[in-house]
């Protein structure tokens, strides 16, 4: 048998990986290898350089657990999270733009009433998430779900905190005119996960390892595009280099502190306290536009 090399040995693997029947795995496998190839002939790796990315990769996986994923983390860093979902969430112009998920969601989070408190005596200060969820048209959309998750008031996340019970994070809904009303703690700037293989690797640059700090929201309502979002502190030092690049200026708000007194959800607060207004707009389904007409 001949033996080949360089791009005639691509063109050999590339060959044999067409024996898919599947097109769409044939397809994400024919440009997996075309690509892999061409990074590593670019790079020309040593073999002790091939063997160290294999252990990075490998501690990338050790790192996750049931809480902990430091493959959405990498993901994210790489901005291909970003990208993701710019190929998947391309909503009309009006419409509450989505940003990166992040690794920080947990499903099943704790059902809590219009106007209460998420934070449940988690450090930070009193803030106040107001506002309405509405479609493009400003028709109120009623019995939205408001999937919120967020860091306390020292920059951590349930995952970091390691607690039995949920932390920073809740279910509300959209009330019958749209409106929705959240009692929380000001999330503060935080670092990612510096303790992990990504976090070794971004010690090795000169880039920000921080991002600004956001509360975070999916919203879902029958009928409509759900949403995946943030609202970020506007003012935040860390506002223009996100480190997992997911500021969109629509998504940037006014934490306006206010001094004691009433709080908008009729509560007497007695001291000073952030005050937030924001209205999401959803984009209606296609199937749900295909129905009205
Ligand atoms: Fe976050």
């Amino acid at each position: 048998m001949a033996y080949e090399t360089g791009d005639e040995f691509t063109k050999s693997v590339l060959k044999r990986w067409q024996d898919i029947p599947d097109p769409r795995l044939r397809q994400v496998m024919q440009s997996a290898i075309k690509h892999l190839h061409a990074f590593t002939s670019e790079v020309q790796p040593t073999g002790a350089e091939w063997f160290k990315a294999i252990q990075f990769l490998t501690a990338i996986g050790h790192k996750c657990d049931e809480k902990r994923q430091e493959f959405i983390l990498a993901s994210d860093v790489f901005g291909v999270s970003m990208l993701i979902d710019d190929i998947n969430n391309r909503r009309v112009a009006g419409a509450t733009p989505s940003t990166v998920e992040g690794p920080f969601h947990i499903p099943d989070a704790p059902e809590i009433a219009n106007g209460a408190d998420m934070a449940k005596g988690a450090p930070g200060i009193p803030c106040f998430v107001t506002g309405t969820v509405r479609g493009l048209n400003g028709e109120p959309v009623g019995g939205a779900v408001l999937d919120l998750w967020q860091t306390d008031g020292e920059g951590l996340y349930e995952e970091q905190r390691r607690t039995t019970e949920p932390w920073m994070r809740g279910v509300y809904h959209s009330q019958p005119d749209g409106s929705y009303s959240v009692r929380t703690v000001a999330p503060i700037s935080y670092t990612i996960p510096m303790d992990g293989p990504i976090g070794a690797l971004m010690g090795r640059t000169d880039m920000s390892h921080m991002r600004p700090a956001h509360i975070h929201f999916a919203i879902s309502a029958p009928g409509y595009h759900g949403v995946v979002t943030h609202l970020f502190r506007k003012g935040d030092e860390w506002i223009e280099k996100d480190v997992v690049y997911g500021v969109k200026a629509p998504l940037v708000v006014e934490f306006v502190k206010k001094p004691p007194g009433k709080a908008p959800n009729g509560e007497t607060i007695d001291t000073p306290f952030y005050e937030v207004k924001y209205d999401f707009i959803l984009e209606q389904a296609q199937a749900a536009l295909a129905a009205a007409e």
